[in-house]
């Protein structure tokens, strides 16, 4: 079997104790019609569903995409039975409580006892809301975030009308610090953006020269840490790597997305922000929701209105079974990842076939064929990745700029800005044992792609 099941069973079992809740009620109908009509469209939608990258296998390796945890889906899945809206606590009280808890303990991942935070729609939503506090805290005032940030700072900046500025990064996809303090010097500027673990290769910025800059300058300090901010717990990150993971407490907001590495269903951000007294920002009166209780409802401190209580659920029941703690199981997940990185990387360095610029900082590797000029070596990238794909093995691609191949192949021809490379995120703890396999089929494509 390539799908797991036991979801089903757990669900089914869960929706007995769920439904004994519900004793007291008149009984109302529970069944639905039209079963057979039903099983048709199920079968079509199964169908339709069969158009799509294998996601759930190892040998699926190229963007942030893997399957939930089973507990998560099944949670999810019961969830949607009651189908709560955590807005507030009168469309959803068990599962507003279980997100305040299950927000505490990603927040006490970064040391923080006291914080305001909330779950939402993902990482774009969480950082629109820090830029916007930000933007409330110092009005009219610049947003920076590096080269390598994610596009979405960029675009967030123009939908809060901020002006933005992108920082220069070093050849290893951080922010370069004199760069920044350069910027800095300008002046106007509100909000520094450090990205800890960037979409394209996994880099993590340094947060000691931001954080020392902070000082005199007076910005507020962001965290993206949406995709590499679980590596907290990973006990085999680089000492560098480390240190900016052991300053994260003291930046002013963070994000961390549990729909990438916290094996959540799509839908599942989360923002926190270090003082909570920014809360009064997002004060407001609703005349429709807050009745039932006196107690925080989480609308009232997000900026999304209707949220899946299910999204809580699923996170609550993942970090109940697999608490978030160094030396855990699901510590040993996210080791498992940066080792498999680590191990490819070293193998397509030791390789004269590729070039390999970066050494994975979490479990994101880039690499791109060798060859003489930036031009013939992005279309041998399209081309291994083609050819990959017809075997089964799915990669992505990102583009890199060419400089940050200067010190490994000081000899490539920069004869365009950038260079498309192969980009694997190895997420999923099985890609470690799955390595050879993955090589063989990489290095087949790669005879394949350099003959046609
Ligand atoms: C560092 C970083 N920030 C923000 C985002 C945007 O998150 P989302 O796609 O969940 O909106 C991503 C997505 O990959 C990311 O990697």
């Amino acid at each position: 079997m390539l799908l797991e099941t036991d979801t089903l069973e757990l669900l089914a079992e869960g929706l007995k104790v769920l439904e004994s809740g519900f004793a007291a009620l008149p009984p109302a109908g529970g069944g639905t019609a039209g079963h057979e009509r039903m099983a048709q469209v199920m079968s079509e939608v199964a169908a339709r569903m069969r158009d799509n990258y294998p996601y759930f296998h190892p040998q699926y390796v190229g963007q942030m995409l893997k399957p939930p945890h089973p507990i998560a889906r099944a949670a999810y899945a019961l969830a949607t039975w009651i189908n709560p809206n955590n807005h507030a606590l009168d469309g959803g009280r068990a599962s507003s409580a279980m997100e305040k808890e299950a927000v505490a303990e990603i927040a006490a991942l970064f040391g923080w006892e006291r914080h305001l935070g909330h779950l939402c729609g993902g990482g774009t939503m969480a950082n629109l809301e820090a830029l916007w506090v930000a933007g409330q805290l110092r009005p009219g005032r610049k947003i920076v975030a590096s080269e390598q940030a994610h596009y979405t700072h960029p675009r967030i900046s123009g939908v809060l009308g901020a002006s933005f500025t992108a920082a220069p990064c070093d050849g290893r996809g951080r922010v370069d610090a004199q760069a920044l303090e350069k910027l800095l010097e300008a002046g106007d500027i509100g909000c520094v953006v450090a990205t800890v673990g960037t979409t394209g290769s996994g880099a993590v910025d340094p947060l000691a020269p931001p954080l020392r800059l902070r000082e005199r300058y007076g910005f507020r300090l962001h965290v993206d840490a949406a995709y590499g901010g679980y590596f907290t717990l990973a006990s085999n990150l680089a000492p560098s790597t480390r240190e900016s993971y052991e300053l994260l407490g003291q930046a002013d907001s963070l994000v961390i997305d549990p729909h990438k590495h916290g094996l959540q269903p799509y839908g599942c951000g989360c923002v926190l922000f270090r003082d909570p007294s920014v809360g009064v920002f997002y004060k407001h009166e609703s005349p429709y929701t807050y009745f039932t209780s006196s107690e925080l409802h989480l609308g009232e401190i997000s900026l999304e209105c209707s949220r899946p209580g299910a999204s809580a659920v699923a996170l609550w029941a993942t970090q109940r079974l697999l608490p978030l703690v160094r030396g855990g199981e699901f510590a040993a997940m996210l080791e498992a990842c940066r080792e498999a990185a680590l191990r490819l990387h070293e193998r397509l360095a030791a390789d004269p076939h590729w070039l390999a610029p970066i050494v994975p900082e979490l479990d994101i590797v880039v690499w791109a064929p060798r060859s003489p000029s930036a031009r013939r070596s992005s279309q041998l990238s399209q081309r291994v990745f083609d050819a990959a794909a017809r075997q089964n093995l799915h990669f992505a691609l990102t583009r890199l700029p060419v400089r940050f191949f200067a010190r490994t192949e000081p000899r490539l021809e920069p004869d365009q800005d950038t260079v498309l490379c192969l980009r694997s995120v190895l997420m999923k703890p099985e890609h470690r044992a799955w390595l050879d396999r993955l090589w063989e089929i990489l290095s087949r494509a790669a005879q394949e792609a350099l003959e046609s």
